[in-house]
Protein backbone atom coordinates (compact mmCIF):
# COMPACT_ATOMS: atom_id res chain seq x y z
CA UNK A 1 0.00 0.00 0.00
CA UNK A 2 1.43 3.45 -0.74
CA UNK A 3 0.34 6.52 0.88
CA UNK A 4 -0.31 9.70 -0.68
CA UNK A 5 -0.09 13.13 1.19
CA UNK A 6 -2.10 16.03 -0.16
CA UNK A 7 -2.11 19.18 0.92
CA UNK A 8 -4.48 22.66 -0.39
CA UNK A 9 -2.75 25.92 0.70
CA UNK A 10 -5.33 28.63 1.39
CA UNK A 11 -4.28 32.08 1.40
CA UNK A 12 -6.73 34.14 3.45
CA UNK A 13 -7.13 38.42 3.45
CA UNK A 14 -9.16 40.68 4.46
CA UNK A 15 -7.28 42.62 2.28
CA UNK A 16 -6.69 41.78 -1.23
CA UNK A 17 -3.32 43.53 -1.87
CA UNK A 18 -0.68 40.65 -2.80
CA UNK A 19 4.09 38.76 -3.61
CA UNK A 20 5.49 35.78 -4.15
CA UNK A 21 9.08 34.59 -4.57
CA UNK A 22 9.38 32.60 -7.56
CA UNK A 23 11.82 29.94 -5.73
CA UNK A 24 13.50 27.31 -8.01
CA UNK A 25 15.48 25.05 -5.76
CA UNK A 26 17.84 24.36 -8.64
CA UNK A 27 21.40 26.65 -9.08
CA UNK A 28 21.50 28.20 -11.99
CA UNK A 29 22.60 31.53 -14.06
CA UNK A 30 19.55 32.25 -16.56
CA UNK A 31 18.38 35.60 -15.82
CA UNK A 32 15.03 35.27 -18.05
CA UNK A 33 11.44 35.46 -16.77
CA UNK A 34 10.50 32.23 -16.69
CA UNK A 35 12.22 29.16 -15.17
CA UNK A 36 11.19 25.59 -15.69
CA UNK A 37 13.46 22.71 -14.54
CA UNK A 38 12.71 20.09 -17.48
CA UNK A 39 14.39 17.05 -16.27
CA UNK A 40 13.33 17.63 -12.99
CA UNK A 41 16.67 17.19 -11.14
CA UNK A 42 18.23 20.82 -12.30
CA UNK A 43 20.30 18.95 -15.82
CA UNK A 44 18.78 20.63 -18.26
CA UNK A 45 16.95 23.93 -16.81
CA UNK A 46 14.95 26.34 -19.63
CA UNK A 47 14.60 30.20 -19.47
CA UNK A 48 12.22 32.05 -21.71
CA UNK A 49 10.82 35.50 -22.17
CA UNK A 50 8.49 37.14 -24.43
CA UNK A 51 9.65 39.84 -26.51
CA UNK A 52 7.09 41.46 -28.89
CA UNK A 53 6.77 38.66 -31.87
CA UNK A 54 9.26 37.10 -30.78
CA UNK A 55 10.85 34.03 -28.06
CA UNK A 56 13.93 34.09 -26.43
CA UNK A 57 14.85 30.51 -25.29
CA UNK A 58 18.26 30.03 -22.54
CA UNK A 59 19.22 26.37 -21.69
CA UNK A 60 21.75 25.49 -19.35
CA UNK A 61 22.50 22.13 -19.54
CA UNK A 62 24.48 19.85 -17.97
CA UNK A 63 26.51 18.50 -20.92
CA UNK A 64 29.99 19.01 -23.10
CA UNK A 65 27.96 17.76 -25.94
CA UNK A 66 25.42 19.16 -28.36
CA UNK A 67 21.91 20.62 -26.53
CA UNK A 68 18.31 19.56 -28.27
CA UNK A 69 15.43 21.29 -27.53
CA UNK A 70 11.94 21.36 -29.46
CA UNK A 71 8.42 22.35 -29.59
CA UNK A 72 6.14 18.90 -30.36
CA UNK A 73 2.73 18.31 -31.50
CA UNK A 74 2.01 15.40 -29.29
CA UNK A 75 5.03 15.04 -26.92
CA UNK A 76 6.86 13.03 -29.27
CA UNK A 77 9.42 13.85 -32.25
CA UNK A 78 6.81 13.48 -34.92
CA UNK A 79 5.97 16.66 -36.45
CA UNK A 80 8.41 18.90 -33.55
CA UNK A 81 9.94 22.14 -34.56
CA UNK A 82 13.71 21.35 -33.45
CA UNK A 83 16.67 23.09 -32.12
CA UNK A 84 20.06 21.47 -31.92
CA UNK A 85 23.58 23.20 -30.64
CA UNK A 86 26.26 23.49 -28.78
CA UNK A 87 29.89 24.23 -28.94
CA UNK A 88 33.04 22.26 -30.53
CA UNK A 89 36.39 22.02 -28.50
CA UNK A 90 38.11 25.03 -30.67
CA UNK A 91 34.95 27.03 -28.80
CA UNK A 92 33.36 27.88 -31.88
CA UNK A 93 29.59 27.56 -31.26
CA UNK A 94 26.83 25.70 -34.61
CA UNK A 95 23.17 25.12 -34.32
CA UNK A 96 20.59 23.42 -37.08
CA UNK A 97 16.88 23.68 -36.89
CA UNK A 98 15.73 20.46 -37.63
CA UNK A 99 12.06 18.79 -38.15
CA UNK A 100 11.12 15.65 -36.15
CA UNK A 101 9.96 12.77 -38.49
CA UNK A 102 9.67 9.98 -35.73
CA UNK A 103 12.08 8.26 -33.81
CA UNK A 104 15.21 8.55 -35.82
CA UNK A 105 17.33 11.72 -36.66
CA UNK A 106 15.17 14.90 -36.77
CA UNK A 107 16.00 16.22 -40.42
CA UNK A 108 16.93 19.28 -41.34
CA UNK A 109 14.24 21.84 -41.46
CA UNK A 110 14.22 24.27 -44.84
CA UNK A 111 13.73 27.60 -43.20
CA UNK A 112 16.24 28.06 -40.59
CA UNK A 113 13.92 30.10 -37.83
CA UNK A 114 15.73 29.49 -34.91
CA UNK A 115 18.41 32.12 -33.92
CA UNK A 116 21.56 31.36 -32.22
CA UNK A 117 22.26 34.32 -29.72
CA UNK A 118 24.79 33.07 -27.42
CA UNK A 119 26.33 29.94 -26.45
CA UNK A 120 29.31 29.07 -24.22
CA UNK A 121 30.25 25.90 -22.79
CA UNK A 122 31.34 25.74 -18.69
CA UNK A 123 33.89 22.86 -18.82
CA UNK A 124 35.02 23.01 -15.21
CA UNK A 125 30.96 22.47 -14.52
CA UNK A 126 30.46 19.90 -17.71
CA UNK A 127 27.65 22.99 -18.51
CA UNK A 128 26.03 24.17 -22.09
CA UNK A 129 24.82 27.56 -22.01
CA UNK A 130 22.82 28.06 -25.33
CA UNK A 131 20.39 30.95 -26.02
CA UNK A 132 18.27 31.58 -29.22
CA UNK A 133 15.78 33.21 -30.23
CA UNK A 134 12.58 32.29 -32.78
CA UNK A 135 9.59 34.03 -33.99
CA UNK A 136 6.22 33.05 -32.26
CA UNK A 137 4.62 32.12 -35.43
CA UNK A 138 7.36 31.87 -38.44
CA UNK A 139 4.14 31.30 -40.50
CA UNK A 140 6.31 27.90 -41.92
CA UNK A 141 4.42 25.00 -42.35
CA UNK A 142 6.99 22.81 -40.64
CA UNK A 143 7.66 25.08 -37.58
CA UNK A 144 5.26 24.81 -35.07
CA UNK A 145 3.71 27.95 -33.81
CA UNK A 146 3.91 29.16 -29.75
CA UNK A 147 0.43 30.31 -28.67
CA UNK A 148 -1.68 30.75 -25.29
CA UNK A 149 -2.32 26.97 -25.18
CA UNK A 150 0.06 24.05 -23.67
CA UNK A 151 3.21 23.89 -25.31
CA UNK A 152 4.66 20.17 -25.28
CA UNK A 153 8.29 20.82 -24.72
CA UNK A 154 10.96 17.77 -25.73
CA UNK A 155 14.55 18.07 -24.81
CA UNK A 156 17.99 16.03 -25.47
CA UNK A 157 21.64 15.90 -24.44
CA UNK A 158 23.96 14.55 -26.32
CA UNK A 159 27.43 13.14 -24.96
CA UNK A 160 29.53 14.34 -27.64
CA UNK A 161 29.31 17.41 -30.70
CA UNK A 162 28.36 14.12 -33.23
CA UNK A 163 24.93 14.77 -33.39
CA UNK A 164 23.03 11.33 -33.90
CA UNK A 165 19.98 9.90 -32.83
CA UNK A 166 21.39 7.25 -30.85
CA UNK A 167 24.01 9.00 -29.42
CA UNK A 168 20.87 10.86 -26.94
CA UNK A 169 22.48 10.63 -23.58
CA UNK A 170 19.21 11.86 -21.84
CA UNK A 171 15.88 13.18 -22.94
CA UNK A 172 12.54 13.94 -21.90
CA UNK A 173 9.07 15.69 -21.98
CA UNK A 174 7.39 18.78 -20.28
CA UNK A 175 4.38 20.44 -21.40
CA UNK A 176 4.61 24.35 -20.10
CA UNK A 177 2.79 27.03 -20.80
CA UNK A 178 5.42 29.45 -22.64
CA UNK A 179 2.29 32.34 -23.11
CA UNK A 180 0.70 32.82 -19.70
CA UNK A 181 -0.72 35.87 -17.72
CA UNK A 182 1.57 37.03 -15.03
CA UNK A 183 0.30 36.54 -11.93
CA UNK A 184 -0.60 39.04 -9.39
CA UNK A 185 2.21 38.92 -5.77
CA UNK A 186 1.09 37.43 -3.10
CA UNK A 187 2.45 39.33 -0.17
CA UNK A 188 2.63 36.11 2.19
CA UNK A 189 3.48 38.08 5.36
CA UNK A 190 0.23 40.01 4.94
CA UNK A 191 -1.85 37.20 4.68
CA UNK A 192 -2.89 34.16 6.74
CA UNK A 193 -2.01 30.68 5.23
CA UNK A 194 -4.22 27.93 5.89
CA UNK A 195 -3.59 24.21 5.28
CA UNK A 196 -5.78 21.10 4.67
CA UNK A 197 -3.64 18.07 4.75
CA UNK A 198 -4.86 14.03 3.38
CA UNK A 199 -2.57 11.59 4.25
CA UNK A 200 -4.26 8.91 2.31
CA UNK A 201 -3.81 5.20 1.95
CA UNK A 202 -4.12 4.06 -2.12
CA UNK A 203 -6.59 1.05 -2.22
CA UNK A 204 -5.72 -1.07 -5.11
CA UNK A 205 -8.39 -0.22 -7.40
CA UNK A 206 -8.07 1.56 -10.78
CA UNK A 207 -9.61 4.93 -9.84
CA UNK A 208 -11.13 5.96 -6.03
CA UNK A 209 -12.51 9.06 -4.53
CA UNK A 210 -11.55 9.81 -1.44
CA UNK A 211 -13.36 12.43 0.78
CA UNK A 212 -11.84 13.64 3.96
CA UNK A 213 -13.43 16.71 6.11
CA UNK A 214 -11.59 19.29 7.45
CA UNK A 215 -12.93 22.15 10.03
CA UNK A 216 -12.08 25.43 8.04
CA UNK A 217 -10.28 28.36 9.96
CA UNK A 218 -12.77 30.00 12.74
CA UNK A 219 -12.97 33.45 11.54
CA UNK A 220 -15.13 36.10 13.49
CA UNK A 221 -15.60 38.15 10.50
CA UNK A 222 -15.46 37.64 6.88
CA UNK A 223 -12.54 37.33 5.24
CA UNK A 224 -11.32 36.46 1.41
CA UNK A 225 -9.74 33.57 -0.13
CA UNK A 226 -7.19 35.47 -2.31
CA UNK A 227 -4.70 32.15 -3.45
CA UNK A 228 -4.24 28.25 -3.56
CA UNK A 229 -1.93 26.05 -4.10
CA UNK A 230 -1.57 22.32 -4.21
CA UNK A 231 1.12 20.23 -2.32
CA UNK A 232 2.07 16.56 -2.89
CA UNK A 233 5.41 16.34 -1.09
CA UNK A 234 5.76 12.80 -2.17
CA UNK A 235 6.37 10.68 -5.32
CA UNK A 236 3.90 8.74 -4.89
CA UNK A 237 1.51 11.37 -4.12
CA UNK A 238 2.28 12.93 -7.74
CA UNK A 239 2.29 9.60 -8.85
CA UNK A 240 -1.70 8.76 -7.89
CA UNK A 241 -3.33 11.56 -7.15
CA UNK A 242 -5.34 12.93 -10.68
CA UNK A 243 -7.73 15.53 -9.28
CA UNK A 244 -9.08 17.25 -6.24
CA UNK A 245 -11.95 18.85 -5.47
CA UNK A 246 -12.57 21.52 -2.56
CA UNK A 247 -16.12 22.03 -1.44
CA UNK A 248 -17.86 24.29 1.57
CA UNK A 249 -19.98 22.40 3.31
CA UNK A 250 -22.66 24.42 5.32
CA UNK A 251 -25.73 22.94 7.21
CA UNK A 252 -28.97 24.91 6.85
CA UNK A 253 -29.97 26.85 9.87
CA UNK A 254 -33.60 24.79 9.36
CA UNK A 255 -31.89 21.85 10.25
CA UNK A 256 -31.54 22.07 13.74
CA UNK A 257 -27.98 20.70 13.53
CA UNK A 258 -24.78 22.92 14.19
CA UNK A 259 -21.69 22.03 12.38
CA UNK A 260 -19.84 20.18 15.02
CA UNK A 261 -22.90 17.98 15.45
CA UNK A 262 -22.85 16.91 11.62
CA UNK A 263 -19.10 16.84 11.33
CA UNK A 264 -17.64 16.51 14.60
CA UNK A 265 -16.70 12.57 14.71
CA UNK A 266 -15.63 13.07 10.79
CA UNK A 267 -13.00 15.37 11.02
CA UNK A 268 -9.28 14.53 9.92
CA UNK A 269 -8.03 16.69 13.45
CA UNK A 270 -10.53 13.93 15.15
CA UNK A 271 -8.06 11.24 13.69
CA UNK A 272 -10.61 10.44 11.29
CA UNK A 273 -8.96 9.76 7.82
CA UNK A 274 -12.32 10.08 5.43
CA UNK A 275 -13.86 7.01 3.25
CA UNK A 276 -14.83 6.74 -0.36
CA UNK A 277 -17.13 9.65 -1.46
CA UNK A 278 -18.96 6.85 -3.39
CA UNK A 279 -19.57 4.22 -1.42
CA UNK A 280 -23.42 3.24 -1.36
CA UNK A 281 -23.80 2.91 2.48
CA UNK A 282 -21.68 5.98 3.06
CA UNK A 283 -22.57 7.62 6.90
CA UNK A 284 -20.05 10.65 5.36
CA UNK A 285 -22.12 13.63 6.01
CA UNK A 286 -21.29 14.55 1.82
CA UNK A 287 -24.61 16.33 1.19
CA UNK A 288 -23.67 19.20 2.97
CA UNK A 289 -20.99 19.41 0.85
CA UNK A 290 -22.07 18.98 -2.51
CA UNK A 291 -23.43 22.77 -3.27
CA UNK A 292 -20.14 24.55 -3.32
CA UNK A 293 -17.13 22.87 -5.25
CA UNK A 294 -14.85 26.42 -4.89
CA UNK A 295 -11.68 24.78 -5.72
CA UNK A 296 -10.19 22.77 -8.10
CA UNK A 297 -6.94 21.42 -9.04
CA UNK A 298 -5.60 18.62 -11.48
CA UNK A 299 -2.78 17.26 -12.44
CA UNK A 300 0.29 19.47 -13.36
CA UNK A 301 -1.77 22.22 -11.90
CA UNK A 302 0.37 25.34 -10.10
CA UNK A 303 -0.76 28.48 -7.39
CA UNK A 304 -3.79 30.14 -8.51
CA UNK A 305 -3.84 33.86 -7.52
CA UNK A 306 -7.14 36.03 -8.17
CA UNK A 307 -6.85 39.16 -9.24
CA UNK A 308 -6.49 42.12 -7.57
CA UNK A 309 -9.32 43.06 -5.39
CA UNK A 310 -11.39 39.94 -5.88
CA UNK A 311 -11.55 37.32 -3.21
CA UNK A 312 -13.48 34.35 -2.42
CA UNK A 313 -15.44 35.16 0.64
CA UNK A 314 -15.72 32.54 3.89
CA UNK A 315 -16.61 33.26 7.64
CA UNK A 316 -20.10 34.38 6.26
CA UNK A 317 -22.61 33.83 4.24
CA UNK A 318 -22.79 35.63 0.91
CA UNK A 319 -24.94 37.61 -1.99
CA UNK A 320 -24.20 38.90 -5.17
CA UNK A 321 -20.73 41.51 -4.44
CA UNK A 322 -18.90 42.87 -7.07
CA UNK A 323 -15.53 41.86 -5.97
CA UNK A 324 -16.56 38.37 -4.68
CA UNK A 325 -15.50 35.49 -6.91
CA UNK A 326 -17.36 31.88 -7.53
CA UNK A 327 -16.63 29.15 -9.83
CA UNK A 328 -18.74 27.85 -12.40
CA UNK A 329 -18.53 24.36 -14.41
CA UNK A 330 -19.96 24.81 -18.40
CA UNK A 331 -19.69 21.74 -20.87
CA UNK A 332 -21.15 18.52 -21.39
CA UNK A 333 -22.98 16.52 -18.51
CA UNK A 334 -21.06 13.65 -17.61
CA UNK A 335 -23.59 11.20 -18.91
CA UNK A 336 -24.17 7.97 -21.34
CA UNK A 337 -24.48 10.71 -23.78
CA UNK A 338 -21.00 11.92 -23.93
CA UNK A 339 -19.80 8.55 -26.35
CA UNK A 340 -16.55 8.87 -28.69
CA UNK A 341 -17.04 5.95 -31.74
CA UNK A 342 -14.78 3.22 -31.63
CA UNK A 343 -11.11 3.98 -33.29
CA UNK A 344 -11.47 7.72 -34.11
CA UNK A 345 -8.61 9.80 -33.53
CA UNK A 346 -10.82 13.24 -33.54
CA UNK A 347 -13.92 13.02 -32.54
CA UNK A 348 -15.94 16.46 -31.11
CA UNK A 349 -18.21 16.18 -28.25
CA UNK A 350 -20.17 19.81 -27.35
CA UNK A 351 -21.99 21.37 -24.79
CA UNK A 352 -23.56 24.34 -24.50
CA UNK A 353 -24.63 26.96 -21.95
CA UNK A 354 -27.18 28.33 -23.49
CA UNK A 355 -28.91 31.80 -23.28
CA UNK A 356 -31.71 30.62 -21.62
CA UNK A 357 -29.83 30.26 -18.71
CA UNK A 358 -27.17 33.11 -19.16
CA UNK A 359 -30.11 35.64 -18.98
CA UNK A 360 -30.79 35.39 -15.45
CA UNK A 361 -26.92 36.16 -14.96
CA UNK A 362 -26.04 39.52 -13.25
CA UNK A 363 -26.86 42.95 -15.10
CA UNK A 364 -23.45 43.57 -16.38
CA UNK A 365 -22.64 40.32 -16.74
CA UNK A 366 -19.71 38.27 -15.11
CA UNK A 367 -16.01 38.68 -15.43
CA UNK A 368 -14.20 34.90 -16.29
CA UNK A 369 -10.67 35.63 -15.14
CA UNK A 370 -9.37 31.66 -14.72
CA UNK A 371 -10.35 28.68 -16.31
CA UNK A 372 -9.51 24.80 -16.33
CA UNK A 373 -10.54 23.04 -19.08
CA UNK A 374 -11.10 19.50 -18.00
CA UNK A 375 -10.81 16.04 -20.05
CA UNK A 376 -9.36 12.84 -19.31
CA UNK A 377 -6.78 10.07 -21.25
CA UNK A 378 -8.94 10.55 -24.57
CA UNK A 379 -8.97 14.39 -24.36
CA UNK A 380 -6.83 16.07 -26.97
CA UNK A 381 -8.27 19.52 -27.61
CA UNK A 382 -10.95 21.90 -25.28
CA UNK A 383 -12.15 25.26 -26.58
CA UNK A 384 -14.64 27.46 -24.69
CA UNK A 385 -16.26 29.48 -27.23
CA UNK A 386 -18.17 32.71 -26.99
CA UNK A 387 -20.98 33.66 -28.60
CA UNK A 388 -23.32 36.93 -28.56
CA UNK A 389 -26.54 36.87 -30.80
CA UNK A 390 -24.97 35.44 -34.08
CA UNK A 391 -20.98 36.58 -33.69
CA UNK A 392 -18.72 34.60 -32.34
CA UNK A 393 -16.67 36.35 -30.04
CA UNK A 394 -13.08 35.04 -28.86
CA UNK A 395 -12.77 32.05 -27.61
CA UNK A 396 -12.75 32.35 -23.83
CA UNK A 397 -9.95 29.65 -23.24
CA UNK A 398 -8.60 27.32 -25.83
CA UNK A 399 -5.73 24.00 -25.99
CA UNK A 400 -5.02 22.87 -28.72
CA UNK A 401 -2.53 20.23 -27.18
CA UNK A 402 -4.34 19.54 -23.87
CA UNK A 403 -2.57 17.23 -21.82
CA UNK A 404 -3.75 15.52 -19.39
CA UNK A 405 -1.25 15.53 -17.04
CA UNK A 406 -0.58 19.17 -17.05
CA UNK A 407 -4.12 20.74 -16.19
CA UNK A 408 -3.91 24.36 -15.26
CA UNK A 409 -5.72 26.74 -13.39
CA UNK A 410 -5.29 29.21 -15.84
CA UNK A 411 -5.14 32.99 -15.19
CA UNK A 412 -6.45 34.58 -18.64
CA UNK A 413 -4.41 36.95 -20.30
CA UNK A 414 -7.83 38.82 -20.31
CA UNK A 415 -11.24 39.07 -18.57
CA UNK A 416 -14.04 37.50 -20.71
CA UNK A 417 -17.26 39.46 -19.66
CA UNK A 418 -19.99 37.25 -20.27
CA UNK A 419 -23.37 39.31 -20.70
CA UNK A 420 -26.82 38.19 -19.91
CA UNK A 421 -27.79 36.33 -23.33
CA UNK A 422 -24.80 34.91 -23.84
CA UNK A 423 -24.13 31.77 -25.40
CA UNK A 424 -21.24 29.52 -24.23
CA UNK A 425 -20.24 26.45 -26.07
CA UNK A 426 -17.34 23.75 -24.12
CA UNK A 427 -15.72 21.47 -27.87
CA UNK A 428 -13.81 19.10 -26.64
CA UNK A 429 -11.72 16.61 -29.16
CA UNK A 430 -11.01 12.77 -28.34
CA UNK A 431 -9.08 9.91 -30.00
CA UNK A 432 -10.33 6.51 -28.82
CA UNK A 433 -7.82 5.16 -30.87
CA UNK A 434 -5.66 3.61 -28.43
CA UNK A 435 -8.79 1.41 -26.88
CA UNK A 436 -8.50 -0.75 -29.43
CA UNK A 437 -12.06 -0.79 -31.11
CA UNK A 438 -13.66 -0.11 -27.26
CA UNK A 439 -15.96 3.29 -27.51
CA UNK A 440 -15.38 6.21 -24.47
CA UNK A 441 -18.32 6.95 -22.34
CA UNK A 442 -18.69 9.61 -20.59
CA UNK A 443 -17.98 9.00 -16.75
CA UNK A 444 -15.95 9.73 -13.47
CA UNK A 445 -12.83 7.77 -14.25
CA UNK A 446 -9.30 8.10 -16.44
CA UNK A 447 -10.34 5.90 -19.10
CA UNK A 448 -13.69 7.65 -19.31
CA UNK A 449 -14.84 11.66 -20.52
CA UNK A 450 -15.67 14.24 -19.46
CA UNK A 451 -15.55 17.92 -21.04
CA UNK A 452 -15.67 20.78 -19.32
CA UNK A 453 -14.67 24.04 -18.38
CA UNK A 454 -14.20 25.00 -14.80
CA UNK A 455 -14.02 28.75 -14.27
CA UNK A 456 -14.02 31.52 -11.94
CA UNK A 457 -15.68 34.94 -12.47
CA UNK A 458 -16.72 37.83 -10.48
CA UNK A 459 -19.41 38.93 -9.49
CA UNK A 460 -20.24 35.97 -7.59
CA UNK A 461 -23.75 34.49 -8.53
CA UNK A 462 -25.28 32.97 -5.93
CA UNK A 463 -27.63 30.99 -8.13
CA UNK A 464 -25.95 28.59 -10.53
CA UNK A 465 -22.40 26.65 -10.31
CA UNK A 466 -23.55 24.44 -13.20
CA UNK A 467 -24.55 25.40 -16.68
CA UNK A 468 -24.27 22.13 -19.47
CA UNK A 469 -26.09 20.15 -22.06
CA UNK A 470 -26.38 16.73 -23.41
CA UNK A 471 -27.99 14.65 -25.94
CA UNK A 472 -31.05 13.44 -24.59
CA UNK A 473 -30.45 9.34 -23.35
CA UNK A 474 -33.30 7.80 -24.06
CA UNK A 475 -32.98 9.07 -27.82
CA UNK A 476 -29.51 8.44 -27.10
CA UNK A 477 -30.01 4.74 -26.70
CA UNK A 478 -32.68 4.29 -28.96
CA UNK A 479 -30.70 5.55 -31.73
CA UNK A 480 -28.79 2.62 -32.07
CA UNK A 481 -31.65 -0.02 -32.02
CA UNK A 482 -31.65 -0.52 -28.95
CA UNK A 483 -35.51 -1.82 -28.08
CA UNK A 484 -35.66 -2.23 -24.38
CA UNK A 485 -32.53 -1.73 -21.69
CA UNK A 486 -32.31 -0.76 -17.53
CA UNK A 487 -30.57 1.13 -15.68
CA UNK A 488 -28.64 -0.22 -12.72
CA UNK A 489 -27.88 2.36 -10.08
CA UNK A 490 -23.93 1.95 -9.57
CA UNK A 491 -21.81 4.18 -6.67
CA UNK A 492 -20.71 6.63 -9.38
CA UNK A 493 -22.68 6.87 -12.44
CA UNK A 494 -25.86 4.83 -13.74
CA UNK A 495 -25.01 2.05 -15.96
CA UNK A 496 -27.18 0.66 -18.90
CA UNK A 497 -27.77 -2.86 -19.86
CA UNK A 498 -29.48 -3.67 -23.07
CA UNK A 499 -32.01 -6.04 -22.53
CA UNK A 500 -33.14 -6.14 -26.40
CA UNK A 501 -32.72 -7.00 -29.20
CA UNK A 502 -30.74 -9.96 -28.63
CA UNK A 503 -27.91 -9.19 -31.02
CA UNK A 504 -27.12 -6.19 -28.65
CA UNK A 505 -28.24 -7.94 -25.43
CA UNK A 506 -25.24 -6.68 -22.67
CA UNK A 507 -23.58 -4.06 -21.25
CA UNK A 508 -24.24 -1.09 -23.23
CA UNK A 509 -20.25 0.16 -23.40
CA UNK A 510 -19.63 -3.49 -24.52
CA UNK A 511 -22.58 -4.16 -26.64
CA UNK A 512 -21.74 -0.86 -28.68
CA UNK A 513 -18.34 -1.40 -28.95
CA UNK A 514 -18.19 -5.13 -30.05
CA UNK A 515 -21.83 -6.16 -30.99
CA UNK A 516 -23.10 -2.92 -32.70
CA UNK A 517 -22.11 -2.59 -36.54
CA UNK A 518 -20.93 1.44 -37.01
CA UNK A 519 -20.55 1.11 -40.41
CA UNK A 520 -20.01 5.12 -42.06
CA UNK A 521 -23.68 5.62 -42.78
CA UNK A 522 -24.03 5.05 -39.33
CA UNK A 523 -21.19 7.17 -38.14
CA UNK A 524 -21.35 9.96 -40.35
CA UNK A 525 -25.32 10.20 -38.77
CA UNK A 526 -24.12 10.04 -35.40
CA UNK A 527 -21.66 12.48 -35.33
CA UNK A 528 -23.75 14.91 -37.24
CA UNK A 529 -26.72 14.61 -34.90
CA UNK A 530 -24.72 14.38 -31.51
CA UNK A 531 -22.90 17.30 -32.67
CA UNK A 532 -25.28 20.14 -34.31
CA UNK A 533 -28.76 17.86 -33.19
CA UNK A 534 -30.95 19.67 -30.22
CA UNK A 535 -29.46 18.50 -26.48
CA UNK A 536 -30.91 18.82 -23.21
CA UNK A 537 -29.96 21.98 -21.81
CA UNK A 538 -29.53 22.44 -17.64
CA UNK A 539 -28.56 25.19 -15.59
CA UNK A 540 -28.72 25.10 -12.04
CA UNK A 541 -26.51 25.30 -8.39
CA UNK A 542 -25.85 21.50 -7.67
CA UNK A 543 -27.80 20.95 -4.13
CA UNK A 544 -29.92 23.87 -5.11
CA UNK A 545 -33.71 24.17 -6.04
CA UNK A 546 -33.90 26.60 -9.13
CA UNK A 547 -32.80 24.66 -11.80
CA UNK A 548 -33.62 25.34 -15.73
CA UNK A 549 -34.18 22.97 -18.02
CA UNK A 550 -34.21 23.90 -21.75
CA UNK A 551 -33.73 22.76 -26.04
CA UNK A 552 -30.03 23.68 -26.50
CA UNK A 553 -27.59 23.24 -29.50
CA UNK A 554 -25.36 26.13 -31.64
CA UNK A 555 -27.01 29.48 -32.08
CA UNK A 556 -28.53 29.67 -35.54
CA UNK A 557 -26.32 30.72 -38.37
CA UNK A 558 -23.32 32.42 -36.18
CA UNK A 559 -20.28 34.28 -37.91
CA UNK A 560 -17.18 31.80 -36.53
CA UNK A 561 -14.15 33.76 -34.36
CA UNK A 562 -11.08 33.17 -36.58
CA UNK A 563 -8.16 33.94 -34.67
CA UNK A 564 -5.45 36.30 -36.87
CA UNK A 565 -2.12 34.10 -37.25
CA UNK A 566 -0.61 37.30 -38.77
CA UNK A 567 0.52 34.46 -41.29
CA UNK A 568 -1.97 35.83 -43.94
CA UNK A 569 -0.21 37.79 -47.17
C1 LIG B 1 -3.00 35.12 -26.98
O1 LIG B 1 -4.20 35.65 -26.46
C2 LIG B 1 -4.29 37.05 -26.58
C3 LIG B 1 -5.51 37.51 -25.82
O2 LIG B 1 -6.63 36.72 -26.12
C4 LIG B 1 -4.34 37.43 -28.04
O3 LIG B 1 -4.40 38.82 -28.18
C5 LIG B 1 -3.08 36.92 -28.70
O4 LIG B 1 -3.15 37.14 -30.08
C6 LIG B 1 -2.90 35.44 -28.45
N1 LIG B 1 -1.60 35.06 -28.94
C7 LIG B 1 -1.41 33.95 -29.62
C8 LIG B 1 0.00 33.72 -30.08
O5 LIG B 1 -2.30 33.16 -29.85
C1 LIG C 1 -20.11 10.84 17.40
O1 LIG C 1 -19.55 9.71 18.03
C2 LIG C 1 -20.03 9.51 19.34
C3 LIG C 1 -19.24 8.34 19.94
O2 LIG C 1 -19.30 7.23 19.09
C4 LIG C 1 -21.53 9.25 19.30
O3 LIG C 1 -22.03 9.10 20.60
C5 LIG C 1 -22.21 10.44 18.63
O4 LIG C 1 -23.58 10.17 18.49
C6 LIG C 1 -21.62 10.71 17.29
N1 LIG C 1 -22.18 11.93 16.74
C7 LIG C 1 -22.72 12.01 15.53
C8 LIG C 1 -23.32 13.32 15.15
O5 LIG C 1 -22.76 11.08 14.75
C1 LIG D 1 -11.06 -1.01 -34.38
O1 LIG D 1 -9.71 -1.39 -34.44
C2 LIG D 1 -9.51 -2.71 -33.98
C3 LIG D 1 -8.02 -2.94 -33.88
O2 LIG D 1 -7.32 -2.16 -34.81
C4 LIG D 1 -10.24 -3.68 -34.92
O3 LIG D 1 -10.03 -4.99 -34.49
C5 LIG D 1 -11.71 -3.34 -34.90
O4 LIG D 1 -12.39 -4.13 -35.83
C6 LIG D 1 -11.96 -1.89 -35.21
N1 LIG D 1 -13.35 -1.62 -34.91
C7 LIG D 1 -14.10 -0.83 -35.66
C8 LIG D 1 -15.51 -0.65 -35.21
O5 LIG D 1 -13.69 -0.28 -36.65
C1 LIG E 1 -21.94 -4.10 -41.12
O1 LIG E 1 -22.70 -3.43 -42.08
C2 LIG E 1 -22.13 -3.43 -43.39
C3 LIG E 1 -22.95 -2.51 -44.28
O2 LIG E 1 -24.31 -2.80 -44.15
C4 LIG E 1 -22.08 -4.87 -43.91
O3 LIG E 1 -21.48 -4.88 -45.18
C5 LIG E 1 -21.22 -5.68 -42.94
O4 LIG E 1 -21.24 -7.03 -43.32
C6 LIG E 1 -21.76 -5.55 -41.51
N1 LIG E 1 -20.83 -6.17 -40.60
C7 LIG E 1 -21.21 -7.04 -39.67
C8 LIG E 1 -20.13 -7.60 -38.81
O5 LIG E 1 -22.38 -7.35 -39.52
Amino acid sequence: MESSIFAIFLWLASTTILTQANTIPHQHSILLKNIEVLDGEGKYILGWEISGDEIIFEIEAETLGWVGFGISPQGGMTGADIFIGGVLSDGSPYSQDRFGIGRMEPRLDVHEDWRLLEAMELPSMGKTILKFSRLLNTCDDEDYPIGNDTSRLIWAMGAADVIQYHGIDRRGTKSTNLIHAELPELDLDKLTRYILMADVEMPSVHTSYRCTFHKGPELTEKQHVVGFSAVLPSVEALQHTHHANLYNCFVPADSGLTPDEVFGNYTIDTGFAGGDCYDYDTTLPIWYCMTGSFYVWAKGGKTLVFPENVGYPIGEQAGTHQHEAAVITLGHEVDVSLLVPPNISDYKVVGHCGAECTQHWPEGGINIFNSLLHSHLSGRKIKARHFRGTEELPWIDFDGHYDFDYQQNKALLSHVNIQPGDHITVECDYDSTWKNGEIVLGGLGTREEMCEAIVWYYPRMDTYDLCASSYETDAHIREFGVTQYRTEVTPMLAKYIIEAPPSLEGDFQSSISYKFNWTQEFLTEFTQKRRYGIQRGSCMKRGGDNSLEFDVSYPADFVEYVPDDGCQV
